[in-house]
């Protein structure tokens, strides 16, 4: 069995040392190389890729940055399991953008890693604005392993960009409400775009979902911020106060007054008739499906998920005649992690219109009692505390998805980030990668201030995924040798990490855990003793943990998929470079120039392969 090593074990690859050099490193016997790094084009007009002379529209026609969650569709046979290895449809998030790196205005300019090029006259650059909305969003490529064993783009009908600016249906209990009526959409049924897209899921029925994560910074409402609605206040939309007083990246004053740019405002006002955009952040904050293998197909809000900075999702496997449940976490400090059952069952044969099944069902958020029990606590309005008084109707819990969990007593998590299903035993597993805002310990987060991060892991009750209550432990407290454990003992030279975030099972039962250390802390203080990001690999049953893979400068690895047999594996590095300060870029000093492909550091997809050609962890 190729699955394996020998003696039965799954991880028979050595150790990576820790390390702060500017380039991927992987064990011996392995190989790692770049492939669909930012700016490649892969459709329309496939304009070649330039920083400084791509147009907004160039960008649409190119891999958006930030390359976060992925998944490998593929082609032949089309399953996930048994589907062919050497030609498929690779679908990524790109995350965000660092607009100091895509605009000629840039050079020169201090600028740190979120800063857009100076304002002139009060205003942004209409196209310098459409150019980052453009690198927001999904690609969808079909990629092809050649004779030579390396594996090449193909330029292919279905390769596709969603953007920001992409139309998508709204479904589910908040579709047409007034909370999503806007100019675009007067009957609330449709909205522009997806913005942060962090984590993915892929669904029983084959479609990818990308979830919306730090959406809310993107908006800005200028009244004073005791003034701002709930459904803004209660996820961080920014007001008059906030410091600076603009959005994320100011997009709302792009000097064409394109209102494609003004909705990131939503107190602007106009001229223009019905100018109204007071409900645009509410399109934003879901998990949104769509079917890879149609490029003209429509991407769909599931609202029926819950409004919240989602990380991600992760589905149990579709049972026949069974309902469909899946997992959120809400990354942010202090939130929490949700549940989705859905009312109708999964029926295979019906395709793509099991897509229903996420507009109808009950969502759950969890509480971690310390004594190890856990328990699902429905949020429904009119239910226990979730009065009518509170939220007239589902859609108005939904779009305050926070303020119900609030209200049941759900248990405040350190930063919920991905989660992963053993596909041996149906355990559940989520990195809660750190918290500075935690004052109070619980048994689930029980760290103050939290620095490393840990890794919670739950079975259900009767091992029923529909089940109500479950039993969790903790799997592994991340951190140094003195301050660390993995099954009763703290982590070795070959083991050690901190802010675990991505994480994926193999078909095998390998753990896959990717690291994100900030930008702000990485390579600095007590955090050089982890060096930069890396991603570990561990065998939950015999309790190995190993270091598998440390990244370039700058960056964080996230992202992790093989091809059905899993002989090659794609990892994504995002943000490399990212650290180089305001005063470097201004002096043209890059720190961290990988993947040495231009001018700047890129965010790139890595393909790892073995030598021997056996499957990735052996
Ligand atoms: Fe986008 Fe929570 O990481
Ligand atoms: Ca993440
Ligand atoms: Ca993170
Ligand atoms: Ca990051």
């Amino acid at each position: 069995n190729s699955a394996g090593v020998a003696g039965g074990r799954l991880l028979g690859f050595s150790a990576v040392a820790i390390s702060d050099a500017d380039t991927v490193r992987v064990p011996p016997g392995y190989r790692a190389q770049p492939l669909l790094p930012w700016g490649t084009p892969i459709t329309g007009r496939m304009p070649a890729f330039d920083p400084l002379k791509n147009s907004g529209a160039d960008q649409a026609s190119q891999m958006g940055s930030h390359h976060d969650g992925m998944h490998f569709f593929p082609i032949e046979g089309r399953d996930p399991f048994n589907g062919g290895s050497d030609d498929g449809l690779l679908v990524m998030n790109h995350e965000y953008v660092e607009p100091r790196f895509m605009h000629a205005s840039a050079v020169g300019q201090k600028l740190d890693r979120d800063a857009v090029p100076a304002l002139v006259n009060g205003k942004r650059v209409a196209d310098e604005c459409l150019k980052e909305l453009n690198g927001h969003g999904v690609s969808v490529v079909r990629i092809r392993r050649g004779e030579n064993g390396r594996w090449e783009m193909v330029a292919d009908a279905r390769n596709r960009r969603i953007t920001g600016l992409t139309p998508m249906e709204i479904a589910g209990p908040v579709r047409g409400s007034d909370f999503v009526r806007t100019r675009y959409s007067p009957d609330g049924t449709r909205v522009r775009g997806t913005l942060n897209n962090c984590a993915h899921g892929v669904t029983p029925w084959n479609t990818y979902m990308m979830a919306e994560e730090n959406w809310a910074g993107y908006f800005i409402n200028r009244v004073p911020a005791g003034e701002r609605p709930r459904e803004q206040s209660r996820y961080g939309v920014r007001s008059r106060d906030s410091k600076p007083a603009a959005s994320r990246y100011g997009w709302e004053l792009a000097d064409s007054g394109a209102d494609d740019f003004v909705r990131f405002d939503v107190t602007a006002t106009g001229a223009a008739a019905n100018q109204d955009y007071r409900n645009e952040a509410n399109g934003f904050g879901w998990m949104v499906e769509f079917d890879p293998f149609n490029p003209a197909s429509t991407p769909v809000k599931r609202t029926a998920l819950g409004r919240f900075a989602h990380e991600g999702v992760i589905f149990h496997k579709g049972v026949e005649g069974q309902p469909v449940v899946c997992y959120s976490g809400d990354d942010a400090t202090n939130e929490y992690i949700y549940k989705y059952v859905s009312r109708g069952v999964f029926e295979r044969a019906k395709g793509l219109a099991n897509g229903a099944l996420l507009d109808d069902g009950t969502l759950y958020v969890a509480r971690f009692n310390d004594d190890g029990t856990g328990d699902w606590l429905p949020l429904v309005v009119g239910q226990g505390a979730l009065t009518r008084e509170l939220f007239a109707s589902q859609a108005e819990l939904l779009v305050n998805t926070r303020l119900a969990a609030d209200r049941v007593g759900a248990t405040r998590m350190d930063r919920p980030e991905w989660g992963a299903i053993d596909p041996k035993t149906g355990q559940v597993y989520f990195t809660l990668t750190n918290n500075s805002g935690r004052n109070e310990t619980n048994k689930a987060n029980p760290r103050a201030k939290s620095r490393w991060g840990h890794i919670i892991r739950w079975t259900e009750a009767g091992n029923s995924p529909t089940a109500t209550h479950f039993k969790w432990d903790i799997f592994l407290l991340s951190g140094p040798a003195g301050d660390s454990e993995l099954a009763g003992k703290p982590l070795s030279a070959e083991q050690i990490h901190n802010s675990p975030d991505g994480l994926w099972f193999d078909r095998n039962g390998r753990l896959w855990i990717q690291t994100d250390i900030s930008e702000s802390a990485m390579n600095k203080g007590d955090y050089v003793q982890f060096g930069n990001n890396q991603m570990l690999c561990a065998d939950p049953n015999s309790k190995e943990l190993r270091r598998f893979l440390v990244g370039p400068l700058g960056q964080e690895i996230t992202g992790v998929v093989t091809t059905p047999d899993g002989r090659t594996m794609f990892v994504n590095v995002q943000h490399p470079g990212a650290t180089t300060s305001a005063d470097e870029f201004a002096a043209g000093k890059l720190r961290g120039t990988w993947p040495n492909q231009g001018r700047y550091p890129r965010s790139s997809t890595i393909v790892i392969t073995k030598d021997d050609g056996g499957v990735i962890g052996t």
